[in-house]
């Protein structure tokens, strides 16, 4: 492999400080691929799953203080802590620069460093960025392959290119002749997920799981390309992007951001409930978008896998998930059953005899303990998804006709609604509430204010970052061709605790009704809180037991929102005079509409 001097002297720096035995420059080849799991394999960090029914895949299980990302330790350095804003942890940069270079030192010892070096985006795509990572993960390598492009021909592409740094480790030095652990990580307290927004680069320390680890995902793809998009005037969110066409052929594209574990991976792939209608996936979790030179606002997914949560995804609830990993799969945190396949709560088969948990003991009922861990999760390839669009790899990406927001609200939130402008869609998603999910370690539950579902991973000040969206608007080439803003909710309950709405598959339904507003062929109806669907214009034929409860899963309550405004008003409250102006206007706009 040819690498450039100045990744040379970059890798030389970082493993004169980490000390690591061996560095490994990664190819992205298959047969390096193999060589690293069967590594893994014989050392007991992974299992290969039965061959006959998993091929190539494998199952792994993690430190049980390692299972998801942790909010509280990840930090926005800054060089002043007000761009950070109050929604994130900030430190010093030289100071974090400082605590880290001494974490990092020595921090490989007994480990191998592996060179990824990686591309966010097709290779050559202009909307695309490259990065490197460095880790003393195998598990971390075998994942990125699968999430992003990775290896000689990002290099080749690269030459004596920029790259975006990103160093991880998971922190647990071996000393000579120590015996290593199935999943090496470091204390709590120790793990670092910090990411440097002027100098664009990230430095993770001390956990082996997701976003803290696979530092192209949340790191690289939203808290630094954030950071990036700002400055630049694009868009990079936490969204995913699906094709949908109607019975008469006609193709929309849309994008949409739930916070974590609220959906996104289950929309993207739909498999719709009504006749005639497609949808097609091109990605399941971020989106980065520039404006054509048409004028429309154009997305590509920056990942090539998909790292989905694994408990209650089905042949029921999500079948093109269950397919997309049903080979040359990663698992982590499901159970694993005798016959040396996968199992997790929900996947819809009774758990075999025998299975075990993923804190590696024998399943028993009794314990009340789960086989997979909430946050479980399968790595898998996105081209291995069956309704993978066609234009899933276009560099120049796909345009984009409508938003969507939402999260998980028992309340107050009806099914769907559109926003009257753009302002007021953003101020829409400004505003978004959900309950909080297992895909982050020790958030306190019940409903939290998750901005374009962006809380965790937008990587400079919220209200800039509000205020960006609205220059989006006022910068547009051409503001008809912007896409329409709408909110939904499947998640809203009824009075015995259940979900009104059937939600999945059934979501075409509320699909269709965007996809013909944008049309400009379905009618609403004016509420307080934005534009709601004629009760006849939603499709529920065939539903039993819904047209009863459609004007509970419809309807705008004015006391709930009354009550709504005051966590608002909190909300907003925080961000001081980085609100944009535009944000308060639509706010009281808003009040005056539901006292009106
Ligand atoms: P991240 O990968 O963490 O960003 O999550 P995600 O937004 O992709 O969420 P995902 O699609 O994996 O869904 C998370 C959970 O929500 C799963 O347990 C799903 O079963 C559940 N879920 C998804 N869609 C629906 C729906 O329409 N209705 C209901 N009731 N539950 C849903
Ligand atoms: C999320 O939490 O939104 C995820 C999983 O998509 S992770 O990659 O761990 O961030
Ligand atoms: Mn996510």
């Amino acid at each position: 492999m040819i690498v450039s001097k100045k990744v040379e002297t970059w890798v030389k720096e970082w493993s004169d400080l980490c000390q690591p035995d061996a560095i490994h420059y990664c190819d992205g080849s298959e047969m390096e691929n193999q060589k690293l799991l069967d590594m893994m394999v014989s050392t007991g960090m992974a299992i290969k799953l039965n061959e006959a029914k998993r091929p190539g895949s494998y199952y792994f299980q993690s430190d049980p203080s390692d299972v998801a990302r942790v909010e509280n330790r990840t930090f926005i350095c800054s060089a002043r802590k007000d761009d950070a804003g109050p929604t994130n942890n900030w430190m010093d940069p030289a100071e974090m620069k400082k605590i880290l270079t001494e974490e990092y030192r020595g921090c490989m010892k007994g480990r191998t460093m592996y060179v990824i070096p990686f591309s966010m985006g097709p290779l050559g795509s202009k909307i695309a960025h490259i990065g490197i990572q460095i880790t003393d993960s195998p598990y971390v390598v075998v994942n990125m392959r699968i999430m992003t492009r990775m290896g000689k021909a990002v290099l080749d592409i690269l030459g004596d290119g920029d790259f975006v740094p990103c160093i991880h480790s998971v922190g647990a030095p071996l000393q000579p002749g120590q015996k290593d652990v199935k999943w090496p990580c470091a204390p709590i307290e120790k793990k670092y997920i910090s990411h440097f927004p002027d100098t664009n680069e990230t430095w993770s320390f001390g956990s082996g799981y997701g976003g803290n680890a696979l530092l192209g995902k949340k790191c690289f793809a939203l808290r630094i390309a954030s950071n990036m998009a700002h400055r630049e005037g694009w868009l990079a969110e936490h969204m995913l992007i699906m094709g949908i066409t109607n019975p008469q052929g006609v193709k929309r594209y849309v994008a949409a951001a739930f916070p974590s574990a609220c959906g996104k991976t289950n929309l993207a792939m739909l498999i719709p409930n009504i006749p005639g209608w497609k949808v097609e996936t091109v990605g399941d979790d971020i989106a980065w978008m520039k404006f054509g030179a048409d004028g429309r606002l154009y997305a590509i997914n920056p990942e090539a896998g998909f790292f989905g949560v694994a408990p209650f995804t089905s042949m029921e609830t999500n079948p093109n998930a269950m397919l997309s990993c049903k080979a040359n799969s990663i698992f982590t945190n499901t159970g694993l059953t005798p016959d040396g396949d996968i199992w997790w709560e929900g996947i819809g088969s009774e758990i075999p005899e025998g299975t075990i948990t993923w804190t590696n003991d024998i399943y028993n009922k009794e314990s009340g303990k789960p086989a997979a861990h909430p946050n479980a999760r399968f790595t898998a390839p996105a081209k291995q998804c069956p309704v993978i669009d066609k234009d899933w790899e276009n560099p120049n990406g796909v345009p984009i006709s409508a938003f969507l927001f939402g999260g998980r609200r028992p309340g107050t939130v009806p099914l769907v609604y559109q926003s009257f402008d753009w302002n007021h869609g953003v101020f829409m998603g400004s505003i978004v509430g959900s309950e909080v999910t297992a895909a982050a370690i020790g958030l306190k539950a019940g409903v939290r204010r998750d901005p374009f579902a962006m809380l965790p991973f937008c990587g400079y000040h919220m209200g800039d970052y509000f205020g960006h969206w609205v220059n989006i608007g006022n910068n547009a080439p051409d503001v008809s061709k912007l896409p329409k803003i709408f909110n939904v909710n499947w998640f809203r309950k009824g009075p015995d605790g259940k979900f009104l709405w059937p939600g999945y598959g059934d979501n075409i339904r509320v699909l269709k009704w965007i996809f013909e507003r944008v049309e400009g062929t379905a009618g609403a109806t004016e509420t307080p809180i934005g534009l709601i669907p004629e009760k006849e214009s939603i499709n529920i034929s065939g539903l039993s037991g819904v047209a009863d409860k459609m004007d509970d899963i419809l309807k705008v309550n004015q006391k709930e929102w009354l009550d709504e405004c005051e966590l608002i008003a909190e909300h907003q409250a925080q961000f001081g005079d980085r609100l944009p102006k535009e944000m308060s206007e639509q706010f009281e706009n808003l009040k005056s509409r539901l006292n009106g």
